[in-house]
C-alpha cells in the first residue's frame, strides 16, 4: 500500500454500527497536520478489544464513544515514521520512528496526525511490531497494577493473564516483588511460568482451587477478563479497594471495587516510553501472536474477538 499523490491514503472506515463485515479499506484524504501536530506513515497498527465494542455499537460505547458515520476510522496504537511538522512542533523531526496512540480513533491508516505530546521515539533494539500495539496495553496494565499498590508482601492473581493487558500486568506484579498466580488456558501456561507467573486454569471451581494454592489468602485481584471474576474476587475476601477490573464496571459498582484503566496515566507517553525501554533491553516481554496485514482486518478481529492466545495481535500498514 502507497499513499498516492492525489492525496489520499489507505485507512479503514466503516458506515454503520455491526460486525466485522463493516470494516473496509478505502480510500480517504490524507489528514493535514494542525500547528501543534506531527504526520506519521503507519508502519503497524494495533488492534484492542475495546474497538469491537465501539463498532458492535454497545449502549454505553455508543454513548462514551459515539461513532461519527459516515467514514468512522478505527485504531489508537500505531507506530512508524515522522513525515511532517506542524509549524509549532519543536520535539520531532521528519525521519524519526515513533511510537503513539491517537485518540481520534484513526491509526489504521496509511497517516495519522498527533500532538506532539503523544509521540515517544521508538528505542533502538525494539521490533515495531511490538510497538505498533504497545500504547493501549501497557498503559492499561501499568495503570492497574498501580492502582492496587502491589508489593513483595501480595498474593495476586490475575484473569487473563497471558493477554494483551494481563501479559504486562502480571510481569509488572513481579517485578514488584508480589507472587502472581495468572488465570489462563493450559496453552498460555509455559510461557507464564517462564515469567515467573504461577498459571492456573480457568474453568470450574476456579475459587476453591485458588484457596488451595493461595491457602494463606489473596491480597489482590487484577480482572482482565470480566465474566463473574470481581465476584470471585470478592468471595476470596480480597478488599474490595485491592480489587481491579477493565471490563466489568456493573461488578464493581455491585460491590464497590475499583474500574481503573488507561484513563488514569497522567503521563501516557512517559509510561510508554519506560515500557518501551524495558522490552527492547528484553527486562519485559510483549509477545505478538498474530500479524495481519491491514486489508485482512476483518479476519484480524474475528481472531481478536475468540478472546484466545498470548500476546496482541498487530495490523501490518507499511511495515
Ligand atoms: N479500561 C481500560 O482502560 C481498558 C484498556 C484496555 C483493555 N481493556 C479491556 O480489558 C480486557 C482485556 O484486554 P486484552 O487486550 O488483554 O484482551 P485479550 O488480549 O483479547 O485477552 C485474551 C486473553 O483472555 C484469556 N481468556 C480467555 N478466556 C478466559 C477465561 N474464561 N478466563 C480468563 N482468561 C481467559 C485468554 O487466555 P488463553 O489464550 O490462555 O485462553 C487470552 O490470553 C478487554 O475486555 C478490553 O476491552 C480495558
Amino acid at each position: 500500500m502507497n499513499a498516492d499523490n492525489a492525496g489520499t491514503m489507505q485507512a479503514v472506515r466503516f458506515d454503520d454500527y455491526g460486525s466485522t463485515c463493516v470494516l473496509e479499506v478505502r480510500n480517504v484524504p490524507i489528514p493535514s497536520c494542525g500547528p501543534s501536530q506531527v504526520r506519521v506513515a503507519v508502519a503497524y497498527a494495533g488492534i484492542n478489544p475495546g474497538e469491537i465494542i465501539i463498532r458492535e455499537g454497545h449502549p454505553m460505547a455508543r454513548k462514551m464513544f459515539p461513532a461519527r458515520f459516515p467514514d468512522e476510522g478505527q485504531g489508537s496504537d500505531f507506530t512508524g515514521v515522522v513525515t511532517e511538522l506542524g509549524q509549532s512542533v519543536t520535539q520531532w523531526s521528519v525521519g524519526q520512528l515513533v511510537i503513539g496512540m491517537s485518540d481520534e480513533r484513526s491509526s489504521q491508516a496509511e497517516f495519522v496526525t498527533i500532538d506532539e505530546s503523544r509521540l515517544v521515539a521508538l528505542p533502538e533494539g525494539l521490533d515495531p511490531k511490538v510497538a505498533g500495539c504497545l500504547y493501549v496495553s501497557g498503559t492499561t496494565a501499568y495503570a492497574i497494577v498501580n492502582a492496587v499498590g502491589v508489593s513483595e508482601k501480595d498474593t495476586v492473581v490475575i484473569s487473563a493473564a497471558a493477554g494483551g493487558v494481563g501479559i504486562l500486568a502480571s510481569q509488572l506484579a513481579r517485578r514488584a516483588g508480589a507472587r502472581v498466580i495468572g488465570i489462563a488456558s493450559p496453552s498460555s501456561a509455559e510461557v507464564l511460568s517462564g515469567l515467573g507467573v504461577e498459571p492456573l486454569a480457568y474453568g470450574d471451581d476456579l475459587v476453591e482451587r485458588i484457596r488451595a494454592v493461595a491457602p494463606d489468602g489473596v491480597d489482590a485481584f487484577l480482572d482482565c477478563f470480566g465474566n463473574g471474576y470481581v465476584d470471585a474476587a470478592v468471595s476470596l475476601g480480597v478488599p474490595q479497594h485491592r480489587i481491579n477490573t477493565i471490563i466489568d464496571y456493573e461488578a464493581a459498582q455491585r460491590h464497590g471495587t475499583l474500574m481503573v484503566g488507561m484513563a488514569a496515566i497522567k503521563d501516557p507517553a512517559a509510561v510508554v516510553a519506560k515500557l518501551a525501554e524495558l522490552i527492547a533491553r528484553q527486562e519485559l516481554i510483549f509477545p505478538i501472536r498474530a500479524v495481519y496485514p491491514m486489508t485482512e482486518v476483518r479476519a484480524a478481529y474475528d481472531d481478536l474477538a475468540g478472546r484466545h492466545g498470548v500476546g496482541k495481535i498487530v495490523l501490518a500498514v507499511n511495515p
